[in-house]
């Protein structure tokens, strides 16, 4: 008699994950790139005051919704894949578009999770670095494309670099990554920020996803909603994989009230852009070293130990930045979120206490 034994996946006993995220609530947050401002109140007791019994207890209308984005988007449904943040559909587009030990290439540093999905799913994760001067080469990622490559990871703009693509250097990323039959994803979760956009090659060609989320200046982290866009039949493939209702109604209604509500996402972008003027400009003024060309975040090198300055940020201010270790020529340095004046003012009062 053979006796059964309780089966573990190495590959999810292995796994490196960071479960950080829930102590966070008495703190100013400057260490994920949410919005510390959030969206007014009482756009949020207008949303709310719209909630009844039904919409609780019923199912999503997860349609709806989809019709109201593609709508906005200039593009039908079949096109889109609403997902439970866009972290949601990073994973399925890796899951079903490479196989195990598959060759996954994207850049570093960058969002860490194309990382953990790859390892996840046992596929080959394969970096390419910035330069040490913090730019990035695109003959790099070019060379990067093997005949053996499944899927290219791009970040328009990068997080934690900020930094873009071209139009040309795009088109020549594309074309390499077509030649040897490369699926693209291009990860805009900060899209409006930066509004230069890859997705109509997404909308129009074959083999290329776009992700997007409403978590970043939407100012939605909490209700948690994203989409992928891509050709019909890709779509299909990571609408397979998603859990039934996978994107909850508070979600939908509050992006559906944004959408409708233009004058509320100028005043968000309004305020971002006020944030970060002052910063960079105050920066600039007091001679601190910088990179962030795009995205509502900064790495910033400081004249100490970075590392220090993010410990009693937290315990002596109640302030959340992050610390990058091996940025090219910045060394270990912050990344820090850029939000509202008030909130760049609070930063970089401590930052001058602590940063000597
Ligand atoms: C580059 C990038 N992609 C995706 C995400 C995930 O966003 P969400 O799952 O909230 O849509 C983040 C979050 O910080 C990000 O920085």
């Amino acid at each position: 008699m053979i006796i059964g034994m309780y089966y573990l996946d190495p590959k999810i006993k292995d796994l490196y994950r960071i479960f950080d995220q829930n102590a966070r609530k008495d703190y100013l947050r400057l260490d994920l790139n949410e919005n510390p401002g959030g969206l007014p109140q009482d756009f949020i007791d207008y949303v709310l005051s719209q909630v009844d019994t039904r919409f609780v207890a019923q199912y999503p209308e997860t349609l709806q919704f989809t019709e109201v984005l593609a709508n906005y988007l200039g593009t039908d449904i079949s096109h889109l894949c609403l997902v439970n943040g866009s972290a949601e559909g990073i994973r399925y587009v890796i899951q079903a578009f490479t196989s195990p030990n598959g060759r996954v290439v994207g850049v570093v540093p960058s969002y860490f999770m194309f990382q953990v999905y790859s390892e996840m799913y046992g596929r080959n994760y394969v970096k390419v670095p910035y330069n040490e001067d913090l730019t990035m080469d695109v003959n790099n990622i070019i060379k990067a494309i093997t005949d053996d490559t499944q899927l290219l990871i791009l970040l328009n703009p990068n997080n934690p670099m900020g930094n873009v693509y071209s139009d040309d250097e795009f088109e020549r990323i594309i074309k390499a990554a077509n030649e040897k039959q490369v699926t693209v994803l291009v990860d805009e979760a900060y899209h409006y920020f930066y509004p230069k956009t890859f997705i109509d090659y997404a909308l129009n060609k074959e083999h290329i996803f776009v992700t997007r989320t409403f978590s970043k200046l939407f100012s939605m982290a909490g209700c948690r909603l994203g989409y992928v866009a891509g050709w019909p039949e890709g779509i299909k493939m990571v609408q397979k994989l998603c859990t039934p209702h996978n994107t909850n109604a508070f979600a939908m209604k509050f992006a559906e009230e944004i959408i409708s509500h233009p004058n509320v996402l100028q005043s968000l972008i309004d305020k971002f852009n006020e944030g970060r003027s002052w910063l960079i400009d105050t920066l600039n003024a007091n001679g601190y070293d910088y990179k962030g060309d795009a995205g509502n975040f900064i790495f910033i090198k400081t004249k100490t130990d970075a590392e220090k300055i993010v410990a009693r940020m937290k315990s002596e201010k109640k302030i959340l930045i992050k610390s990058y270790p091996n940025v090219g020529k910045f060394g270990t340095c912050l990344r820090v979120s850029i939000g509202e004046k008030k909130f760049m003012e609070q930063f970089w009062k401590a930052l001058v206490e602590f940063d000597k």
